[in-house]
């Protein structure tokens, strides 16, 4: 399963590579300082999972890769602003300087803004068929919004310095997290084609994924290395956020995920060769960066 993994890592980077035209010469610094975030190296998770569920819903993953690079690109945008002065105010990422620390704080922002509005450009001008592409579009698009991103990013600095129920917290995890894992999923399903049961299958197993990871990744924040995780270690505390650490506490927070781990896996087993989709989740629920 790992070499599945790595395979398709590799896959998603050779189109990434792609993705990043440098068609017009005095924009050459634009295009760098985008690059400098997208190839970076992440964990590629979004990626996988749309050419994981094209290819459980029967499709062909290739066929999937444009939607797969729509969802990198757009999570990347979502990390730089992510961790802007005015929002997270970070300045490691991918284990390097954040894109605003070395290029600066409009160069971050510009790159950002370009990469959210590339990611529709990949997708909607790829050769995948009008209705697919039309409908991985819609799934990010809404991922990326007021239901998805920008809502949840809104409430996680409107909450900062407050302390936040269970409820806001679920709530602000669902949209800023939840929401593009579970759109990832959808894409790759609507990328090959699959019908509604499998796009729901999709969607259950996204927000469980999606919640299971964001709760990690809150535990991370506090417990984790700084060197494996290639980001800061402290910055919720600094930034005053409630988590489900400062909720909870390690062990709980730990029995969540596995419990939402285990939930993802029944939406997983309903797809003929779901197994990677299982195991993906398993690794998930005790990575470390
Ligand atoms: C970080 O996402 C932002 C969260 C939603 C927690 P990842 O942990 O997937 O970051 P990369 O893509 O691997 O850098
Ligand atoms: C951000 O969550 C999720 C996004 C939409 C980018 P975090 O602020 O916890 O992500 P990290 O920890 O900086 O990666
Ligand atoms: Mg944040
Ligand atoms: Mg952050
Ligand atoms: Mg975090």
């Amino acid at each position: 399963m790992q070499e599945r993994y790595e395979r398709d890592k590799q896959q998603i980077e050779r189109a990434l590579l792609q993705a990043i035209a440098r068609d017009e010469h005095v924009l050459n610094g634009l295009w760098e300082v985008m690059e400098y975030s997208l190839l970076a190296g992440g964990k590629r998770i979004r990626p996988v999972l749309v050419l994981e569920f094209c290819r459980a819903a029967g499709g062909q993953p290739e066929a999937a890769l444009p939607a797969a690079c729509a969802v990198e690109m757009l999570h990347t945008y979502s990390l730089i602003h992510d961790d802007l002065p005015c929002m997270d105010d970070d300045d490691l990422r991918r284990g390097r300087p954040t894109s605003h620390v070395k290029f600066g704080e409009w160069k971050a922002l510009l790159a950002g803004d370009a990469l959210q509005a590339e990611a529709f450009r990949i997708l909607l001008c790829s050769e995948m068929a009008a209705d697919r592409r039309a409908a991985c579009a819609a799934l990010l698009a809404r991922a990326a919004g007021v239901q998805g991103i920008c809502g949840g990013q809104y409430l996680d600095l409107e909450g900062e310095g407050q302390s936040l129920s269970q409820a806001q917290l679920t709530e602000i995890h669902r949209r800023k997290t939840c929401s593009l894992l579970s759109a990832a999923c959808q894409m790759g399903v609507a990328a090959a084609g699959g019908n509604e049961a499998m796009q729901e299958a999709a969607d259950r197993y996204g927000q469980a994924l999606g919640m299971a990871f964001q709760i990690r990744d809150d535990m991370l924040d506090e417990l984790g290395n700084q060197g494996k995780l290639g980001k800061p270690v402290g910055s919720d505390r600094a930034e005053g956020k409630t988590t489900f650490l400062t909720l909870y506490g390690p062990e709980r927070c730990q029995a969540l995920v596995e419990q939402l781990t285990a939930e993802a896996k029944e939406y997983a087993a309903r797809f003929d060769g779901g197994g990677f989709l299982s195991w993906l989740a398993d690794q998930l629920a005790v990575r470390e960066s």
